[in-house]
């Protein structure tokens, strides 16, 4: 399957478009090459080049503002809408001090050391997960593989009851469209608010439990640090571990699911996995470059910045980071950007992110990842996709990953 960008015509940047979600890459090619600091019509500045993208993310001038940049998209009535309360106290959208403050109370279960210790596990659950469906000789990868193992790695990990978890495994994974940069609509902002007050009187619930029955886990660790008085109020308890349960799974999902899809499309590379499996940890940056299952983040510029690429920027303003056209900047990857090569030399990715808020989970991800697919490859070495050509997206442009991935065997 050639990879390589073909030449597009349209709007620059219309993100939630069939064909920008099926391909965004080259895309992402022209904003580069014809305006690398595009203006959306909603008045948003849109970064294409690495080295915008990486200096916005990490540069103190930008910030997240959150309450006052959805306010002024919105109108003034949109922080009463559950959803977007509680969005607010997520340390994803926090500035320092607060975000400083949020971080710190759960950075401790997410070090390196401590997400090594989780391999065990890691690799029990999937191979369970290919015992259960070994003998059928078929599964979509997403639903019956990809999925299972981040939603019971972050169940353990808060100390979600197993009693508990049937409803997680077979909730939506329809919260997607709350990061994307086109307004939600009055429907989606109403199915999203009752997913979250669903969220809330679990997690309520679940706090109640852990207040009583305290466990090794990072709710109980939470629990008490509120109980403790000035660490953090409940609402910021309820949204963080809503924001730690939908961070840690979706993007893993669709790391494990968009790699697969790579390397089926490459059959030189997967035979070369395959062959090589020494080459895995390697392989896993250049997915998360290739076809990186967060293809954007944003900040508020907290004062005027003079010189952005060339382009004048006032105080207050939207600006979007193209994670994933970053990710192929020629000027960063010289040798065929647009080719997945497992073998790559010095592949750092910008899918994680960068400064204060680079993701938390980035760690657990990629071991996740590399035991998910090193197993896969090993356990069926004869498995093939269906439909490698034309597989079905999810409809959302910040979270990039397939609705589903038939596979035979
Ligand atoms: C392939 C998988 C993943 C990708 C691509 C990814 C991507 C990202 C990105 C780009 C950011 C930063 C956004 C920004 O700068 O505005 C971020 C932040 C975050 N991620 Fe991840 N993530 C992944 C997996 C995880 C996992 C497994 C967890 C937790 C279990 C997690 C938890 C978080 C949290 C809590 C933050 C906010 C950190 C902060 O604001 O300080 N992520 N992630």
């Amino acid at each position: 399957m050639n990879e390589q960008a073909q030449p597009v015509g349209g709007p620059l940047f219309n993100p939630l478009s069939p064909d920008f979600i099926r391909d965004p890459y080259p895309h992402y090619e022209r904003l580069r090459t014809l305006d690398p600091i595009h203006v959306t019509p909603f008045g948003q500045f849109v970064t294409s080049r690495h080295v915008e993208v990486s200096l916005v993310m990490r540069d103190k001038r930008f910030g997240k503002d959150f309450v006052e940049r959805t306010t002024r998209r919105y109108g003034p009535e949109i922080m009463n809408e559950p959803v977007f309360r509680s969005m607010s106290h997520w340390m994803l959208q926090a500035d320092p001090p607060d975000h400083t403050r949020l971080r710190g109370l759960v950075v401790k279960a997410f070090t390196a050391r401590r997400v090594e210790d989780m391999r065990p596990r890691i690799q029990e659950i999937v191979d369970q997960t290919i015992d259960a469906v070994i003998d059928r000789g078929h599964m979509d990868l997403i639903e019956d593989f990809a999925f299972r193992l981040p939603v019971t790695i972050i169940c353990d990990m808060l100390g979600i009851p197993e009693e508990h978890r049937e409803v997680f495994y077979k909730s939506s994974r329809d919260g997607g469209r709350l990061l994307d940069p086109v307004p939600l609509s009055p429907e989606e902002i109403r199915q999203s608010n009752a997913r979250n007050l669903m969220a809330q009187m679990y997690f309520q619930q679940l706090f109640e439990l852990r207040r009583r029955s305290p466990g090794d886990d990072l709710i109980t660790q939470l629990v008490q640090a509120e109980e403790d008085g000035h660490k953090l109020t409940n609402e910021e308890l309820t949204a963080n571990i809503i924001l730690l349960f939908g961070a840690g799974h979706e993007t893993t999902v669709n790391l494990i699911g968009n790699g697969l899809l790579a390397l089926h499309r490459n059959p030189d590379q997967l035979a070369l996995l395959k062959a090589r499996p020494e080459l895995m940890v390697g392989a896993i940056e250049e997915f998360l470059r290739y076809d990186s299952s967060v293809q954007m983040t944003g900040r508020v510029t907290l004062e005027e910045i003079d010189d952005l690429g060339g382009v004048k920027i006032p105080k207050g303003e939207t600006v979007l980071c193209l994670l994933g056209s970053a990710n192929r900047d020629p000027a960063v990857y010289p040798d065929r950007p647009d080719r997945l090569d497992v073998t790559r030399a010095n592949v750092k990715p910008l899918s994680f992110g960068g400064g204060i808020h680079f993701c938390l989970g980035a760690q657990l991800a990629r071991i996740e990842a590399e035991i998910a697919i090193a197993t896969l490859l090993r356990r069926l070495p004869d498995l093939r996709i269906d439909d490698v050509a034309n597989p079905e997206w999810r409809p959302t442009f910040v979270l990039r990953g397939l609705k589903r991935l038939p596979a035979s065997w």
